[in-house]
């Protein structure tokens, strides 16, 4: 199979080692060769990882044989799926996608692995909405085996269960959205754990430090949420929660993240955020006294709430959560088996809770009642 990936940054060149890693021919594309040879040499030092780990067969070298870096959009005529990475602007992704609509065959999925932009608006830049598809990687893509498959009003089913087909042939575990909701299922959870998070730092209950902590050391998560805002970069954790909360859900108050946008402060790619990097992208895990303080079952209660909310909208299955949280975030457990374990009355406590003192979004759903009765 022959795969275009557009867009060589964190994410375009992780999906292209991916691809070419599963014996596949890439061809990735950007606007500027500072770009690609930046890409090339990370995809190198990834693999070079992955070879010594033995979690490939082939040399770096054989892999690397396999991707075609240009800027020429007609190297693309013939893939069987594009898949477009490049930043999250809608004039950049209007471009991309018109560009490419001239250039494809007819059958040729055009996939994009936004976070934050609707699928439905970014099909309407073509002229084959129905071949538009969102197939959602995670970083780093190398090893994060979740891919969720966003379909949009107009993809037919056809295209669904070709990239559904191509997703597992890549390795990783595809999660079929019933249809798309703004954040997807990954991003709506996660931006309420960044909520959670930030009402609980600026509420005085927990310090940063404090909180990620308790998530790496007491719940087992490989990172603290404010780690992880930092990994994903804070801009973007932003542009998710403008799309979420304009989609109709409840906002959540909170200052910190946007005011670390304000200082050029956006994590692992700037160098600084809510932790201090060696320089601009280079990530080293920070370090954290262990603590005993805070709660997990009220740090996860607004997301179960969430996950409540895309169970009874039928976005998902309880099942789908729980592998979107393991395989997507590397939690230890999903978070409807957190919930069993901590007990779901706990969660709907922790929620009245803070509903009470005028956080709407806390709301219980009516699904968690279900769960405490059966
Ligand atoms: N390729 C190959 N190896 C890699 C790698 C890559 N791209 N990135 C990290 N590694 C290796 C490291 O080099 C290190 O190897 P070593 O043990 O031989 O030194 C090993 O993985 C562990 O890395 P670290 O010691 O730096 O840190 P961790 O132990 O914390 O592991 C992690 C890193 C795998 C990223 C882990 O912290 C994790 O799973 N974090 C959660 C990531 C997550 O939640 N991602 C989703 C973000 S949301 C998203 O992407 C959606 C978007 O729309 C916002």
């Amino acid at each position: 199979m022959k795969v275009g990936v557009i867009g060589s940054g964190t994410m375009g060149h992780g999906i292209a080692e991916v691809v070419a890693i599963k014996k596949h021919s890439v061809v990735l594309i950007d606007v500027d060769w500072k770009f690609l040879n930046n890409a090339k040499e990370k995809i190198y030092n990834s693999l070079t990882k992955l070879a010594q780990k033995g979690e490939i067969k082939d040399t770096p070298e054989e892999v690397m044989e396999r991707i075609k870096l240009t800027l020429d959009y007609k190297e693309l005529a013939d893939a069987e799926l594009i898949i477009e990475a490049v930043p999250e602007k809608i004039e950049i992704k209007s471009d991309v996608f018109k560009k490419v609509d001239s250039i494809i065959n007819n059958d040729t999925i055009l996939a994009s692995n936004t976070s934050s932009i609707p699928i439905s608006s970014i099909a309407e830049f073509t002229s084959r909405k129905e071949n538009v598809i969102g197939l959602h990687f995670f970083n780093p893509p190398p090893l994060m085996k979740l891919v969720e498959v966003v379909p949009s009003k107009f993809t037919s089913e056809e295209v669904v269960r070709r990239s559904v087909n191509i997703v597992s042939e890549l390795g990783k575990v595809p999660v079929k959205l019933r249809i798309e909701v703004p954040g997807f299922v990954s991003n709506r959870i996660f931006l309420r754990l960044l909520q959670e998070g930030c009402r609980e730092v600026e509420n005085g209950e927990m310090r940063v430090e404090e909180l990620d902590s308790m998530l790496r050391h007491k719940v087992k998560l490989p990172m603290g949420i404010f780690e992880l805002a930092d990994y994903t970069g804070i801009d973007v954790i932003v542009d998710i929660w403008n799309v979420i909360v304009s989609g109709g859900a409840d906002d959540v108050p909170c200052s910190l993240y946007r005011e670390k946008i304000a200082r050029g402060e956006l994590g692992v790619k700037s160098g600084k955020g809510f932790y201090v990097y060696p320089a601009p992208g280079k990530f080293v895990k920070p370090e954290l006294v262990p603590t005993s303080k805070g709660e997990p079952a009220r740090f996860i209660s607004l997301a179960v709430n969430e996950a409540a909310w895309l169970v009874a909208n039928y976005i998902v299955s309880k099942d789908d959560i729980d592998t979107v949280m393991k395989l997507g975030f590397n939690f230890p457990k999903g978070l409807f088996e957190m919930g069993n374990e901590f007990g779901f009355k706990s969660i709907i406590d922790n929620l009245v809770d803070i509903y009470t003192r005028g956080y709407s979004a806390y709301k219980p759903n009516e699904y968690l009642y279900n769960l405490v009765k059966d």
